[in-house]
């Protein structure tokens, strides 16, 4: 899987086994743009403390540390960033990829690839897991990999060279120039026009997605009125 072309400034580090790409990128002192991909995690994480199960051989699981020249409290937009650009990468494969906001790939209504994105002592270290070739996945989880959907098999290393570039590329652009990220964001966006009750840290909330926003908040009707929403804890389509 080695030998991959890694975007200016980036570098690459394969490693067999790791408890979780995120956790060896946000421990040690490694310069931004190293990104660190597993054959196998044996702790992966996902989103708000779940795990994250994946198959040595059947997926891609890598992580990147980034320093984004712009102010700290726009770094959370790297989820976004991130979800563009798997979006794209899956595009140019030939996949059609929806967004559910803030950053699961979808396809045909599954998840395909999850986003998690932590700050570090030395950054941000953006993980991203994608489903590539499994044939078997737990069925509570809705997922979905490559291979099921149309019977092709991806090397992990082959995805990677078309991330790579996509993800350097958008995550340099989180501040003035946001708004073409957001554009591309809003297209794929799955909750438009949707009824959703969401879980954030201020309770529950239920109503009707009208969009992202500028910020790459989520805007939702609410009997209540419009409510703007920069961070939940948990999505779901009603
Ligand atoms: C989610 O959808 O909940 C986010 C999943 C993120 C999984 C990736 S796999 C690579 C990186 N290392 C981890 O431990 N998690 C992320």
């Amino acid at each position: 899987m080695n030998g991959i072309r890694a975007p200016d400034g980036w570098s690459i580090v394969w490693l067999p086994e790791v408890d979780s790409t995120n956790d060896y990128l946000r421990r040690g002192s490694h310069p931004p743009g190293t990104v660190v991909v597993a054959e196998r995690q044996t702790s992966g994480r996902g989103r708000r403390d779940n795990r994250w199960h994946s198959v040595e051989g059947e997926s891609l699981t890598f992580s990147v540390l980034v320093r984004p020249e712009v102010q700290i409290a726009l770094w959370s937009r790297l989820s976004l960033a991130a979800g563009l650009a798997a979006s794209e990468c899956l595009e140019t494969m030939g996949y059609e990829v929806g967004i559910k906001w803030p950053n699961d790939l979808w396809i045909r209504g599954r998840k395909v690839a999850g986003i998690l994105v932590e700050s570090s002592d030395a950054g941000a270290v953006v993980g991203i897991g994608m489903n590539l070739t499994n044939r078997r996945l737990d069925p509570e989880l809705e997922a979905t990999s490559l291979l099921l959907e149309d019977g092709r098999d991806w090397e992990a290393g082959e995805v990677l060279e078309l991330l790579l570039p996509r993800l350097a590329a958008w995550s340099s652009r989180i501040g003035a120039d946001f708004e073409e990220l957001i554009d591309g964001v809003r297209r794929r966006c799955v909750l438009s026009g949707r009824r959703v009750r969401l879980q954030t840290s201020r309770g529950g909330m239920e109503g009707q997605v009208i969009g992202i926003g500028a910020r790459g908040e989520l805007r939702i009707e609410t009997p209540e009125g419009v409510e703007s929403v920069i961070q939940a804890e948990q999505v779901r389509l009603l």
